[in-house]
């Protein structure tokens, strides 16, 4: 048993997602860092590394690149070689990477809204342009979804002849609607990426959180690579440990690239701007790939938990949302309460609980509330929204 269900006092080293309401009664559930202790492993290694007293430049560990293509054949069935590692010390800046690297200026950028807002406004960010594709309600509802195959085909259509659309960026699994692409989902995927030509950048960082903990997570590259070596040569991924483990203020992450020539126009893209991942982060992640499955395992069974204790609140406030197959968020369709009350984030702030406001994320009047919190505060934060909503009737 691992000290999960306890919150360290984030305060004292000014946790962003504590500090924007220091003073405030509010429990913060938006921000996606959990509020658990980290795997006693990764302390370790961490404590011993400051122990030593050295914190300067630092390679890679001589076992790390190694340590990581074991993990992507054990977990994945996925085979990728040790110089197709780009370090990096953070994804966001990867999704920034990709779209520079992977598109010409003007050239389209493919998202699937709701989404992470960097997938958004990285297009923009670096001077190429965004096709918006929104995720179509399944089956009518307003909290399940599926990536609008017929909408993707027009906007590639839509597209011939002017600024060429280049990369599709792909939150795998997504963030925030919590799903698992199914593999019939990927292969229609795969096909279209083959038939117009697309690099594919594949945000992966929330895969090792598939809350069955059975699933095995498809890598969207391996895919690619099964169905033609060619296009897999058309891929980048991004992970990182920083969710799994916790670990976001450690700034480490990497992207997979397996075509040489992608990889140094990659490579190319991040001289003299991107500074080397943290020595600490190193230490970490090698920690996290040698001894951090059982935390990992236990830790799953928490936010399974936290999951269904969300889920049961919410449902009898009447609050339609998903039932995430992965990672700590949830997704809730607030827009009755945003008819009553104007911005849903803001009025349950004033309530005393902080989530993050949909707009963010591409869509108004919905909210994502992060569930990797010990159990007693969620209780305290479901009591608190469920009497806020009484107050409306
Ligand atoms: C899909 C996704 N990518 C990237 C990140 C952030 O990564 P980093 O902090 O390494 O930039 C997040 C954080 O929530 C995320 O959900």
């Amino acid at each position: 048993m691992f000290e999960l269900a306890v919150a360290p006092e984030r305060l004292k080293w000014s946790s962003k997602k504590w500090e924007r309401y220091r003073g405030q009664d509010v429990i913060p559930l938006w921000i996606a860092d959990m509020d658990f202790a980290v795997a006693p492993p990764i302390r370790s290694a961490v404590a011993a590394h400051v122990a030593h007293g050295n914190f300067g430049y630092m390679s890679p560990p001589r076992d790390l690149a190694q340590l990581l293509v074991d993990d992507h054949r054990r977990r994945y069935d996925w085979s990728i070689e040790a110089d197709w590692i780009v370090w990096l010390p953070g994804l966001v800046l990867g999704i920034n990477l990709a779209v520079r690297t992977c598109c010409a200026p003007d050239e389209k950028v493919i998202s699937f809204s709701p989404v992470y807002p960097p997938f958004l406004s990285a297009p923009g960010l670096q001077g190429r342009g965004l096709v918006d594709v929104p995720l179509s309600p399944l089956n009518g509802s307003g909290t399940a979804f599926e990536i609008d195959f017929d909408a993707l085909e027009r906007a590639l259509a839509a597209g011939a002849g002017g600024p060429a659309t280049r990369l599709l960026l792909l939150c795998h699994p997504h963030n925030p609607i919590g799903r698992l692409f199914t593999r019939a989902e990927l292969d229609r995927l795969a096909a279209l990426c083959e038939r117009h030509d697309l690099y594919v950048c594949s945000d992966e960082v929330h895969c090792d959180l598939i809350l069955d903990g059975r699933t095995q997570h498809i890598p969207f590259a391996k895919l690619l690579a099964e169905r033609s070596p060619a296009l897999a040569r058309r891929s980048i991924t991004l992970h990182g440990p920083g969710k799994t483990y916790n670990v976001a203020g450690l700034g480490v992450a990497w992207a997979i690239v397996p075509d040489p020539e992608l990889r140094a126009r990659f490579r190319a893209s991040m001289q003299k701007l991107v500074p080397d991942p943290s020595c600490f982060g190193f230490t970490a992640l090698q920690a996290a790939l040698r001894d951090g499955e059982p935390w990992r395992r236990e830790m799953l069974e928490q936010l399974r938990r936290n999951r269904d204790l969300v889920s049961g609140a919410l449902d009898r406030m009447g609050l339609p949302h998903t039932h995430p197959e992965v990672s700590y968020l949830t997704w809730i369709d607030a827009r009755s309460v945003a008819g009553k009350v104007g911005n849903a984030a803001q009025w349950f702030e004033k309530h005393g609980v902080g989530l993050s406001d949909g707009a963010e994320f591409g869509r108004p009047g919905y909210l994502r509330l992060n569930f990797a919190a010990p159990t007693g505060l969620l209780s305290e934060a479901m009591g608190r929204m469920s009497r806020a909503l009484a107050s409306l009737e």
